[in-house]
């Protein structure tokens, strides 16, 4: 969806990075989290004011993490949209928890609040929510509901970076909150992801299953935990030299008003699509709500109106992509036959049959998913080619 660019910034921090990683051996290898991870690190919470973020490999990598820190496993039962991309759902299934699904708004591509509530009960063990393209969730009635039942809340933010609700970026809502910077997203290094914790305790959790031991035992501060952590963990560092790489790419479209300038680009393309006579639905943005701009996602029902669209596109100069998620994964076929690749028996271990795993279960996504032709505005590739000429 979007094209990548490698800022300048970027490419000086990382030839500065790389000449010292020749030498270095332990620089290079970031076991312990220190060096460029640790820097990302530091900058990447301060940007998401927030305190505790950990730089992992991407963003699936941070959803399995914050499960599995929130002690999630078979018998629980973890929420979470049907409308988005897969990998939101991979990490549910590979807790052993059942996933259960919810259905987006009729006007938004967000979960909507009212469908979790019905599916909500004594084994719901987490909420995930997702800011699909970067379109913050209801964030306010999730965290009541979360609160009422003692649930986890886990936003999937992978396309969510720069956007902003009420002022405060989006990693300052949530107990965990996963960010991706892989292919087609706004902000991309290739490959690589961030988990933002909201407390102490969360972080120190997610420290002790993602990291190696050299890091968890300089990292942990509970004495309790500590002792606990005997090397069983899993090895999800983000490498040192693709941290170095995001910290200058970050830094340097901070700099250069990148994340403004899309921003503004959106907002001036939703209104000029609103006020035009093409029948189309455009979701709707919460109120307080600053979209990162990454894409705006647009159903168009007739063709003469996607002609429209595309000489909108021309005198704008934005981009139409078609396609999009075309299908609920309340109804995909490891859900229906609940085999996961490799034909393992799901039932056995993971997903007991759930009554959303059927048609007609979440009937906005099913209405939804059924339009073969959404369009994309991608507003981000004629900003940056701008950028970089300028
Ligand atoms: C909504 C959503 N969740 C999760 C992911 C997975 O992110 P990653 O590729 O960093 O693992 C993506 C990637 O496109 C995504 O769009």
């Amino acid at each position: 969806m979007v094209e990548n660019i490698l800022h300048s910034e970027a490419i000086k921090k990382l030839r500065r990075d790389l000449r010292r990683a020749i030498t270095d051996w332990d620089y290079l290898s970031g076991i312990s989290g220190e060096g460029p991870i640790a820097e990302f690190e530091a900058e990447f919470a301060k940007i998401m004011e927030s305190e505790y973020a950990i730089a992992l490999t991407n963003a699936t990598s941070a959803l399995y993490v914050a499960l599995m820190a929130s002690g999630i496993g078979k018998g629980d039962e973890v929420i979470l949209p049907s409308y988005t991309w897969p990998q939101t759902l991979t990490p549910v299934i590979l807790t052993g928890a059942t996933p259960v699904f919810a259905d987006i708004q009729r006007d938004t591509v967000t979960v909507s609040p009212e469908s979790v509530k019905k599916l909500i009960n004594r084994k719901t063990r987490a909420i995930i929510a997702v800011h699909l393209y970067g379109i913050p969730s209801d964030v306010f009635t999730l965290h009541k509901i979360a609160k009422d039942h003692g649930c986890i809340l886990i936003y999937d933010s992978a396309q969510g970076l720069g956007s902003y609700l009420n002022d405060k970026p989006l990693g300052t809502y949530g107990d965990f909150v996963a960010y991706s910077f892989g292919r087609s997203k706004l902000f991309s290094v290739g490959e690589g992801g961030a988990l933002i914790c909201r407390n102490r305790d969360l972080y120190e959790k997610a420290v002790a299953f993602s990291q190696h031991p050299l890091r968890i035992h300089k990292d942990i501060d509970n004495t309790e935990m500590r002792e606990k952590v005997d090397g069983i963990s899993m090895n999800f560092r983000l490498h040192p030299l693709v941290a170095s790489l995001a910290l200058g790419q970050l830094k340097g479209f901070i700099k250069s008003g990148i994340f403004k300038q899309l921003k503004e680009r959106f907002k001036e393309i939703y209104e000029t699509i609103k006020s035009t006579d093409i029948r189309h639905i455009l979701p709707k943005i919460p109120e307080g709500a600053s979209p990162n701009g990454m894409c705006l996602p647009l159903i168009i029902k007739r063709k003469d109106d996607l002609l429209k669209i595309k000489s909108l596109s021309e005198k704008y100069g934005f981009d139409i992509y078609l396609g999009g998620l075309q299908r609920p994964l309340h109804l995909t076929e490891t859900i229906k036959r609940h085999r996961f690749i490799f034909h393992s028996d799901l039932r056995k271990s993971f997903i007991p049959s759930h009554k959303t795993h059927n048609h007609g279960s979440c009937p906005n996504t099913e209405s939804r998913c059924k339009f073969q032709k959404q369009a994309f505005i991608k507003i981000t590739d004629d900003v940056l080619r701008f950028k970089e000429s300028a």
